[in-house]
This record gives C-alpha cells, sequence and structure tokens, in this order.
C-alpha cells in the first residue's frame, strides 16, 4: 500500500502516521523527520535545510526530492510506504509520479487530512515532539506521561518552528505551495479526505475506513 499524507501543519498527519504504519505495517517516512534527524546531527543535509526550517520556509524541490527517491530505493518500502509531508509542491508531486510510473507502480491514495486555520495555533504551540522517533504529543490533547515519549521513553521537546510567528509563515506557505496538491490528486482520482478536526481515535477510525483492512 502507498499513500501520501495531504494536510495543514498541526493536521495531524504525524500523529496518525504512527497509527498507520502500525496497523498496515508499512513505514512511515516523515521528510520533516528526516530534516531534523540531519539538523541534530549536523549534517550538510541538516545545515542546508535548517537555513530553510526555522523561517518557515521550504527546503529546495531538488534536495527534498532526491533524499525521498533515495529513500523509498530502501528494501523496507518493497511493500509500500506512507508519505507524511511530501509531496508539499506541484513540482514534487511531478517527481514522484515519474518515479512510481518508471517502476510501473502507482499510489492507492493521497489522504488528506482537513483542519481549518482558526484549530492549528493552539495544536502547534502546545505540541510537544519526541527528539528520537517523532512521536508527536499535546499539552492537552495527548499529554506525554512525565514528559516522556511513550512509545521510546526520550523526554519530549518542543521543536523549534512552533513559534506563533514560525506557525503563521509555514500556514502562509501551506495555502500557496502544497494546496494546489489537493486539486492534483483530485484531478488523478486519487483523493480521500477526513474531517481532522475530531478526536485522535475518531479521525483514525475514518481512515481506517478509507484504507479498509489491512491484507
Ligand atoms: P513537517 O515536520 O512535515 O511539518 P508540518 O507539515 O508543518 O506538519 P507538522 O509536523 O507541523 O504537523 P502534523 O500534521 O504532523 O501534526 P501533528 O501530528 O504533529 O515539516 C517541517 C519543515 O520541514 C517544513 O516547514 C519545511 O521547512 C521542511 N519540509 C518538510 N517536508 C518538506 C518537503 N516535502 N519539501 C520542502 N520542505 C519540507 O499534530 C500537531 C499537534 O496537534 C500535536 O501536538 C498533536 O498531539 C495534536 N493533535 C493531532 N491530532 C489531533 C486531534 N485530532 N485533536 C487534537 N489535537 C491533535
Ligand atoms: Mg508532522
Ligand atoms: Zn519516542
Amino acid at each position: 500500500m502507498k499513500i501520501i499524507l495531504l494536510g495543514p501543519p498541526g493536521a495531524g498527519k504525524g500523529t496518525q502516521a504512527k497509527s498507520i504504519s502500525n496497523r498496515y505495517s508499512i513505514p512511515h517516512i516523515s521528510t520533516g523527520d528526516i530534516f531534523r534527524k540531519n539538523i541534530s546531527e549536523n549534517t550538510p543535509l541538516g545545515i542546508e535545510a535548517k537555513k530553510y526550517i526555522d523561517n518557515g520556509q521550504l527546503v529546495p524541490d531538488q534536495v527534498t526530492i532526491d533524499m525521498v527517491k533515495d529513500r523509498l530505493q530502501h528494501d523496507d518500502c518493497e511493500n509500500g510506504y506512507l508519505l507524511d509531508g511530501f509531496p508539499r509542491t506541484v513540482s514534487q508531486a511531478e517527481a514522484l509520479q515519474e518515479f512510481l510510473q518508471k517502476r510501473k507502480e502507482s499510489l492507492d491514495t493521497a489522504l488528506c487530512i482537513e483542519v481549518p486555520r482558526d484549530f492549528i495555533l493552539e495544536r502547534m504551540t502546545g505540541r510537544r515532539v519526541c527528539p528520537s522517533c517523532g512521536a508527536s504529543y499535546h499539552i492537552k490533547f495527548n499529554p506525554p506521561i512525565e514528559g516522556k515519549c511513550e512509545l521510546c521513553g526520550s523526554d519530549v521537546v518542543q521543536r523549534k518552528d512552533d513559534t506563533e510567528e514560525t506557525v503563521k509563515e509555514r500556514l502562509d506557505v501551506y495555502e500557496r505551495q502544497t494546496q494546489p496538491l489537493i486539486d492534483f490528486y483530485k484531478e488523478r482520482e486519487l483523493l480521500s479526505t477526513v474531517d481532522g478536526t475530531k478526536a485522535i481515535n475518531e479521525v483514525f477510525e475514518s481512515i481506517c475506513t478509507i484504507l479498509g483492512e489491512p491484507v
């Protein structure tokens, strides 16, 4: 199964991705998590990406596309994958289509988690993340117990780009550069949508209804 997750910052892509990856036994590939790992390890890719991420801008397409193509050729992607945060521009979506076509493969669905702008600021400023495995928590909606990640036990932290100012910039970038992908996938009859304003477990149930039983 090959799935991409769409939706604004704070829609709950990362939160749902952890559960989807578990239930359908496919790797969760988050471009944001890969960039953050590279930043924490001070790699050349991390140094380049940090210039953009800290300001809420997108990392240039070619850097991102090369990184994802490389990742999709790992053995664990043989039975499918879940892309979270990629594609994010029309050029990235076209590059992914081309990559799939060359391999005679196709996407199963582009799943968009819809959340209006008004909900997002509270979600983002209350978010805490696990620096080791990327799990997301929220001080009010999904509080970490004693400040530790439930999945791996690391201390959770606040993301540097979760300040009010950067979140607003990220939302603008989303509207300008990523929202056009909704039509891109609608035209290709691959789009499905879920209401992301519901509780975390209810959103997951709607997603499972769309994806069906694991094979
Ligand atoms: P990325 O890490 O992908 O950030 P994002 O898209 O801005 O999305 P978020 O991770 O902020 O939100 P999410 O939808 O995963 O929400 P979450 O589940 O955590 O990208 C970061 C940066 O990297 C970009 O700005 C860009 O610079 C760069 N980048 C990444 N990919 C790129 C690409 N393809 N091209 C170029 N640049 C790229 O949930 C949010 C909060 O809400 C959490 O606290 C959570 O607990 C809570 N929550 C979740 N669901 C619910 C619910 N149903 N009810 C209540 N609270 C909820
Ligand atoms: Mg995320
Ligand atoms: Zn963790």
